[in-house]
C-alpha cells in the first residue's frame, strides 16, 4: 500500500492532471483515428487497381473478351488470352483443366501454408448483342450478357496485385479461369481435374446491373437455388384424327402431366420455402388431322435446397409416368444428368461469408455492403462451395444511366459500368490476403 502524498507531490499532480486535460481536445483533432491494418490494405488494393494504367488495362481487356465471346466449352480464345496476360504478369497456371480452363498459382510460402481459390467464369450466351457500341460483340448470336467478361478481368487484375505482393503473401491462392459457367457445370469439372483438392476457402464474384459500382451485396447460407432440367417423351399410337378411338392420344397425356407438375408446388411444397416447376418446351406432332404416335415436354426445376431439388426430381417422374399410365400410354423421363448435370444449391458458409463482408465493409465502406435476397437462378460456383468453405458476392455493375431501366444479366441490351473492374479486383486480393493471414494467426 503507497503512503499518503505529500502537499508538494499533491500539487504536482495536479499540475500534471491539469496538463493532460488542457492537452487531450489538441492531440484528439491532431491525430485522426489510427486506419485498421484491414482497411488499410483494402485502401491499398483499390488505389494500385485505380493507377492510372491499370484501370485502362482491364477495360482494354474486358473489350477484347466482349468482341469475341465463346460459348460453353469453346472459350478457346478467352483462355488464350488469359494465358498471355498471366504470363505477362508472370503467374505460373495449369492448362487446359476441363478442356479451356486455366488454373493459375501464387504461392507465398513455397507451397507452405493455407490454399485459398478466386473464381472467375469465362463462357457467354447464346445471344445476339443489341447494345450499339464500340466494342459490341463481333460474333454472330453470342454475347456476353452474363457479365462473365468482367469476371475475368477482374480475376487477372486481381492476379497482377496479387502477384506485386507476392512475398507477403502468408500461403496460396489460386485462380480458377473456368469454363462454362451456363448451364453446363464446368465448375463440376474444374473439380474433377483435382487441382483444387488442396483449397480450404473459395470466393466467387457476380456482377450484377442492379446495384452500383462500389457496391456489393451477398447472404449466409442458401443463396442461389438448386436448378435442374427435364424432358420426356410420352408415347402412345398414332391414327386419324377423326378417328381417336383407334389411336391412343400422347398430346392428351402430355396435357395432363403439364397441369399436374403445377401441383407439386402449389400443394407438396412447403408454403414457407421456395421452389419453382416450369415446363417451358412441348413437341407433338406436325399435321392438323393425325394424331402423333409421340409427344415432349421439358423444363426446368428448382429448389433453395438439395433435398427440395432431389424430391422434386422423383416427383415430376412418378407424375409424368402416371399420367401417361392413366392415359393409356408410356413415359421416359429424362433429367440429362449426363451433358446438364443439375446444380445443386449455391450455399455460403458462414465463416467465410462473415470473412468476406469483414473485408467488403473495410474496402468500401458499411453501408456500401449489402444483404441479398435469395435468388432462384442457378450458379455453378456451388459445386465448389460443396467442397470448401465458399462466398458468393454480387458486385454492382450498375450507374445513373444504366440503372433506369435496368438491363438484366442475359439482356441483350445488357451494359455494365468498366469502373466497376478495379473493385472487383482489389476485393478479390484483398479477400484472399486476408484470409492468409488470418489461417496464419489461428495455426
Ligand atoms: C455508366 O455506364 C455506362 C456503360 O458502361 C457508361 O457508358 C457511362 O459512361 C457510365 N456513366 C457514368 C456517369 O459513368
Ligand atoms: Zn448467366
Ligand atoms: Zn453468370
Amino acid at each position: 500500500m503507497a503512503p499518503p502524498p505529500s502537499a508538494a507531490a499533491r500539487l504536482l499532480l495536479l499540475f500534471i492532471a491539469v496538463v493532460l486535460l488542457s492537452a487531450h481536445p489538441t492531440t484528439a483533432t491532431a491525430s485522426p483515428a489510427p486506419v485498421s491494418p484491414l482497411k488499410a490494405l483494402g485502401d491499398d488494393l483499390l488505389a494500385a487497381a485505380g493507377a492510372p494504367g491499370f484501370g485502362e488495362w482491364m477495360s482494354g481487356l474486358r473489350r477484347r473478351i466482349h468482341q469475341r465471346p465463346e460459348l460453353a466449352f469453346q472459350e478457346v480464345r478467352t483462355s488464350e488470352l488469359v494465358r498471355a496476360e498471366l504470363d505477362a504478369i508472370g503467374v505460373p497456371f495449369a492448362w487446359p483443366v476441363a478442356r479451356t480452363g486455366v488454373v493459375a498459382t501464387i504461392d507465398g510460402r513455397g507451397g507452405d501454408g493455407p490454399v485459398i481459390a478466386l473464381r472467375a467464369d469465362m463462357d457467354a450466351l447464346p445471344l445476339q448483342e443489341l447494345v450499339d457500341w464500340e466494342y459490341k460483340s463481333q460474333e454472330n448470336g453470342k454475347m456476353h450478357a452474363c457479365g462473365h467478361d468482367a469476371h475475368v478481368t477482374m480475376l487477372l487484375g486481381a492476379a497482377k496485385l496479387l502477384q506485386s505482393r507476392k512475398d507477403e503473401l502468408k500461403g496460396t491462392i489460386k485462380l480458377v479461369f473456368q469454363p462454362a459457367e451456363e448451364g453446363y457445370a464446368g465448375a463440376y469439372h474444374v473439380l474433377q481435374s483435382g487441382l483444387l483438392d488442396d483449397v480450404s476457402a473459395i470466393f466467387g464474384l457476380h456482377v450484377i446491373p442492379n446495384l452500383p459500382v462500389g457496391v456489393v451485396a451477398s447472404r449466409p447460407g442458401p443463396f442461389f437455388s438448386a436448378a435442374a432440367r427435364f424432358t420426356a417423351t410420352v408415347t402412345g399410337k398414332g391414327g386419324h384424327a377423326g378417328v381417336p378411338n383407334d389411336a391412343v392420344d400422347p398430346v392428351v397425356a402430355v396435357s395432363s402431366a403439364v397441369l399436374s407438375l403445377q401441383q407439386l408446388v402449389s400443394r407438396e411444397t412447403d408454403p414457407l420455402e421456395s421452389a419453382v416447376v416450369s415446363v417451358t418446351m412441348l413437341g407433338g406432332g406436325a399435321a392438323y388431322n393425325i394424331i402423333p404416335e409421340s409427344a415432349s415436354l421439358g423444363g426446368t426445376f428448382r429448389s433453395m435446397t438439395d433435398e427440395g431439388l432431389s424430391y422434386l426430381m422423383k416427383r415430376i417422374r412418378e407424375i409424368i409416368q402416371a399420367q401417361a399410365g392413366v392415359n393409356r400410354c408410356t413415359a421416359t423421363v429424362d433429367f440429362l444428368e449426363e451433358e446438364l448435370r443439375p446444380y445443386p444449391a449455391t450455399v455460403n458458409d458462414d465463416g467465410m461469408y462473415a470473412h468476406a463482408k469483414e473485408v467488403a465493409e473495410a474496402m468500401l465502406g458499411e453501408a456500401n455492403v449489402r444483404f441479398a435476397a435469395q435468388t432462384m437462378g442457378g450458379e455453378d460456383f456451388a459445386f465448389y462451395a460443396r467442397r470448401a468453405a465458399g462466398a458468393f458476392f454480387f458486385i454492382g455493375v450498375g450507374n445513373e444511366t444504366t440503372m433506369d431501366p435496368v438491363k438484366p444479366v442475359h439482356s441483350p441490351y445488357f451494359v455494365l459500368d468498366e469502373r466497376a473492374l478495379p473493385v472487383g479486383a482489389a476485393l478479390h486480393a484483398a479477400v484472399a490476403i486476408e484470409y492468409l493471414n488470418k489461417q496464419h494467426v489461428c495455426s
